[in-house]
């Protein structure tokens, strides 16, 4: 079910530079949204942009009917969005999207995020806590400044191991590096990912050659964002008995969350 909103700012706050946390009151969607879902939001009450803008909900506050989210500002959407102050409202639709998909039996879950992309693993991490799964965490940015939601995810109970591309906080290198040493040295029985595509192609075929499911969340420039306009499609992996071996997924609608045997990865 998807639904429009005039949610009401709350708090708005550059946490690192060009990175916000944006806190709508919004008590419909909030009752309905699950981790992994996310909103489309009006940058601006103008025609210019005319599209709206697709942002992962990275807390969903039930009983508060809030739901807030984390962004960065890349262009003229996000920059629009910035300016939204406290008390005003923004035209926002969701939730929208699949969301993520919980293992069945309480197991050890390997959680993978870069940059942006740690936004929607937040309420994912909360959920798996409190179904008694034990998790890791391993979050990748550019330097110490870009490393966010950190402290939340290790006050949830998640073990969380750092990395950095420039070695300012944790290990210095690719989050894959860390994978691989958990993954081989423990049991892993189920895995998440989100972030910059490179990262996301590189980490799920890890898994995939250790035989550890799991699921990824895709990020695809959108236009409707319900499914009608096709701006968002990404290769989806048919079955080995289909006579072709891909076919053609929505994020918006089919996603944005996959299993990470569905994701075709262009070369
Ligand atoms: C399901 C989903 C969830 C998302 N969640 C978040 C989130 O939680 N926080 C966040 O900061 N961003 C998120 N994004 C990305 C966000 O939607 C884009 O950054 C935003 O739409 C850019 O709008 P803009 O007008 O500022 O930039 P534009 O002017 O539209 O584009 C500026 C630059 O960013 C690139 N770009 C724009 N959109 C995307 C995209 N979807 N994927 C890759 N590159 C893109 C463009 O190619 C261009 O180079 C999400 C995207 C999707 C599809
Ligand atoms: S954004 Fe229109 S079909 Fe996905």
């Amino acid at each position: 079910m998807s639904l429009q909103e005039f949610a009401q700012v709350k708090t708005h706050q550059e946490i690192s530079p060009g990175h916000y946390l944006l806190t709508l009151r919004a008590p419909r969607i909030t009752e309905v949204a699950r981790p992994g879902q996310f909103v489309h939001v009006k940058c601006s009450p103008a025609m210019d942009p005319l599209l709206r803008r697709p942002i992962s909900l990275h807390y969903i506050n039930k009983a508060a009917g809030t739901i807030t989210l984390l962004y960065h500002v890349v262009g003229r959407g996000t920059q629009l969005l910035s300016q939204v102050r406290e008390g005003e409202t923004l035209d926002i639709m969701g939730p929208l999207g699949k969301g993520f998909t919980l293992p069945d039996k309480p197991g050890h879950v390997l959680v993978v995020g870069g940059g942006i992309g740690t936004a929607p693993l937040l309420p994912l991490v909360e959920a798996l806590l409190e179904k008694d799964h034990r998790v890791t965490a391993v979050m990748g940015a550019r330097s110490e400044e870009f490393l966010l939601g950190i402290d939340q995810l290790a006050g949830l109970g998640a073990e969380v191991h750092l990395v950095t591309d420039d070695g300012s906080r944790g290990h210095k290198g690719f989050v894959t590096d860390l994978v691989e040493r958990i993954i081989t040295g423990e049991r892993v029985d189920f895995a998440y990912i989100c972030g910059p595509t490179p990262m996301m192609k590189a980490t799920s075929r890890l898994f995939i050659k250790a035989g550890i499911p799991g699921q990824v969340s895709l990020e695809e420039r959108m236009g409707c964002g319900v499914g009608a306009c096709l701006a968002c499609v990404c290769k989806g992996q048919l079955p080995a008995t289909s006579y072709t071996s891909f076919d053609y997924k929505k994020v918006c609608v089919d996603g944005p969350v996959f299993n990470l045997e569905e994701v075709v990865w262009d070369e």
